[in-house]
């Protein structure tokens, strides 16, 4: 099975992505680096522990990470993240973080994995400070990476957080930088993309019903969230942004990319614009594979299917 690292700022659409790796047979987590970005960090660190309770697998480790962004202000993520973890919804646990912070779990596990010659994917989907920490300190760790799969970046839809960038992109520009100048071969899920893949009501009951105790959960965070995006579409349903990271692990050919040098503004009034060079006009090789469709409806009888297997245990 393939090995990977969940690095996240939970998040509702966060513990969807964890609660489908988790119940992958395909996938190793290694563990779950935690960062600040929907909410601070003491937050994302017991919303992390939460998910992972929930979903039985408590002997998958859980890492605290950076408290805030490389060099700008913290930002967090829209109000319907903070407070949604109410225990009502995922209920509290005991499970507790490991002592090791999270950028030196990574370098030791990705320092490993050079060494052994057995890269693994980091799936990055929060701001991306810990990873940009970890490279940045040392650099050496590429090696270890097989790629990066990421939520980030707007090209065509912008920015609903700001309407220039797209939310882990904006919370942490220099972070962005350093990760898309690390020479590690990046798979980008753009909002362009994740805003295709609607989740709808027939869907929402569907997870409440088979899913277990993670899919009742799903259900009542869904359900909680702000239903003011459902207008914006124009049809029903919302966007579930980072679980298209664990599906497209699972599933490759549920989407559809291009290769583009992809880049970041990090200062001035729009710090976290992201651009893909999809025309090689700064005839710059591309760093990255920028996702742009994916298949809805495979996507959410996938996810269906993975939660299903939570109803069965
Ligand atoms: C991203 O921002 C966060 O609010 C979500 O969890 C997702 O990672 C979407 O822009
Ligand atoms: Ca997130």
């Amino acid at each position: 099975s393939q090995r990977i690292i969940i690095d996240t700022d939970p998040g509702v659409d966060d513990a969807i992505a964890i609660w489908l790796a988790l119940a992958s047979p395909e996938l190793n987590v290694l563990g779950v680096t935690v960062v600040a970005g929907n909410v601070a960090l003491k937050n994302s660190v017991r919303n992390a522990c939460k998910i992972v309770a929930l979903s039985g697998n408590t002997q998958i480790p859980v890492f605290a990470g950076a408290p805030g962004p490389l060099v700008r202000d913290q930002v967090y993520g829209k109000y319907a993240h903070i407070g949604a973890f109410k225990d009502e919804l995922v209920p509290e646990t005991e499970l507790q973080p490991q002592a090791e912070h999270a950028v030196d779990f990574l370098v030791r596990t990705l320092r490993q994995a050079a060494e052994d010659n057995d890269p693994i994917t980091v799936c990055v989907i929060g701001p991306m400070t810990n990873i940009a920490l970890a490279l940045g300190m040392h650099p050496d760790v590429a090696r270890g990476i097989k790629h990066i799969v990421t939520m980030s970046c707007a090209f065509t839809a912008l920015g609903h957080r700001v309407p220039w960038a797209e939310f882990n992109v904006y919370a942490d520009p220099h972070a962005a930088e350093k990760v898309f100048n690390s020479g590690v071969p990046l798979i980008i899920m753009p909002l362009d993309m994740t805003f295709q893949a609607l989740i709808s009501k027939d869907d929402i009951d569907a997870l409440k019903q088979d899913g277990g105790l993670p899919g009742e959960s799903v259900a009542a965070l869904l359900n909680a969230f702000d239903r003011s995006d459902l207008n914006r579409f124009g049809r029903e349903g919302g966007p579930v942004h980072d679980a298209t990271v664990v599906a497209w692990l699972l599933q490759p050919g549920l989407f559809e990319g291009q290769p583009a040098r992809v880049g970041v503004e990090i200062s001035g009034k729009t710090a976290g614009y992201t651009y893909a060079d999809f025309w090689n006009k700064l005839s710059t090789p591309p760093n990255a594979t920028v996702m742009q469709k994916v298949d809805e409806y495979g996507f959410f009888s996938l996810m269906r299917r993975v939660f299903s297997r939570y109803g069965s245990r």
